[in-house]
């Protein structure tokens, strides 16, 4: 079979071969999966240059969420490789049990790129914010993967969302997933539009994957008791909490590290799919694919999520 693998850490469009590899062998708990779809994650690409915090031996085939069809039963299924990145390939190894039946009624594309985002939107924006029905809830970088599932997710709790995105093209995108109030964050400072559109009241739940100053600035329009979600850092900057400023509104600035669930609370993975899967049924939930692009492109497909230049989920397909 063939399998994208990077040999040496760097640039992902150019460290990266399309090898001809053995086709795996199941291990106990194991299934072999035909991938028919798999999405990329800014961590990829972070994960092929070594700036990632898991770093898989070299040499490694990236890729980390997929829709497939387990060989010898055709079931449709979603998830991660087993034990680390493989998804760009043409068949992965994954555990029996954290192979998650894809959602009827959604293309292997959207499948796909209801894993890893969305898993991170519901566990971040529930179970470490605990937004509630009617709170305001901002969204950073709301066009990008992680973004548009936050919008989704937050309007599918009740929340009011305000996202923020790089121009007009992104703020657009976040308004058609029903963003309530959108900001163009490049041209306009979203301080005082927060603010503003609060009452003054300023943002409950605030999910960053942005880092740098727009973490700064979410603490000056964060609400009393709000919650700022630490997600990612796609800014380059990782940010520093200052303790004396949490005293001011009573805010908490909230870890998530959706992965460390496998370690910790591995369980945690199949009731999140349950709900994810009662919101597609609901209509509330609807994976956004702004691109498509066959597997052999995979080095081109990267260097495009680099570029900042792609809204919601970019796809590769075998
Ligand atoms: N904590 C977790 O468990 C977890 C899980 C999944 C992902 N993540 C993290 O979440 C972040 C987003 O991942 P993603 O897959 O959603 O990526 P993505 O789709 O590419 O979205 C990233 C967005 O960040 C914004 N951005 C701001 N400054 C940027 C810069 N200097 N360079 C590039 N982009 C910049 C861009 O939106 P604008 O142009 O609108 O600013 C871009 O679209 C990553 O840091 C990733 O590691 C964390």
């Amino acid at each position: 079979m063939r399998a994208w693998r990077v040999h040496e850490l760097g640039d992902p469009s150019k460290v990266m071969s399309f090898d001809e590899v053995e086709q795996p062998t199941p291990g106990p708990g194991q299934v072999l999966v035909k991938v028919r779809a798999a999405a990329l994650n800014f961590p990829d690409v972070l994960m092929a240059m070594g700036m990632y915090q898991e770093k898989p031996p070299l040499p490694f085939t990236p890729g980390v969420e997929l829709c497939g069809e387990v060989v010898g039963t055709g079931q449709r299924v979603i998830g991660s490789p087993a034990g680390g990145p493989g998804a760009f390939a043409e068949y992965v190894l994954m555990d029996e049990a954290a192979a998650f039946p894809a959602p009827e009624g959604l293309s292997d594309e959207k499948a796909a790129s209801l894993y890893l985002t969305y898993q991170t939107g519901y566990v971040g924006l529930h179970r470490r914010a605990h937004l509630q029905a009617g709170e305001w809830l901002l969204v950073h970088a709301g066009a990008g993967g992680v973004g548009t599932a936050a919008i989704q997710l937050g309007k599918a709790a009740g929340a009011k969302v305000i996202a923020t995105a790089g121009g007009p093209r992104k703020t657009e995108v976040c308004r058609e997933l029903g963003a309530d109030v959108v900001v163009d964050y490049t041209s306009e400072d979203f301080v005082p539009v927060v603010k503003e559109v609060t009452g003054g009241h300023g943002a409950d739940v605030v999910y960053d994957p942005v880092g740098g100053d727009v973490f700064d600035k979410s603490t000056k329009c964060i609400a009393f008791e709000g919650r700022l979600v630490v997600v990612g850092f796609t800014s380059g900057r990782i940010p520093e909490a200052k303790a004396n400023h949490l005293l001011v509104k009573n805010y908490s600035v909230v870890g998530l590290h959706w992965g460390l669930y496998r370690k910790h609370e591995p369980a945690i993975f199949g009731e999140v799919h349950e709900q994810l899967t009662r919101l597609v049924a609901e209509g509330s939930v609807d994976p956004l694919v702004g691109e498509v692009l066959p597997l052999d492109q995979a080095p081109a497909a990267l260097a495009r999520l680099a570029s900042r230049d792609t809204v919601g989920k970019v796809v590769l397909v075998p």
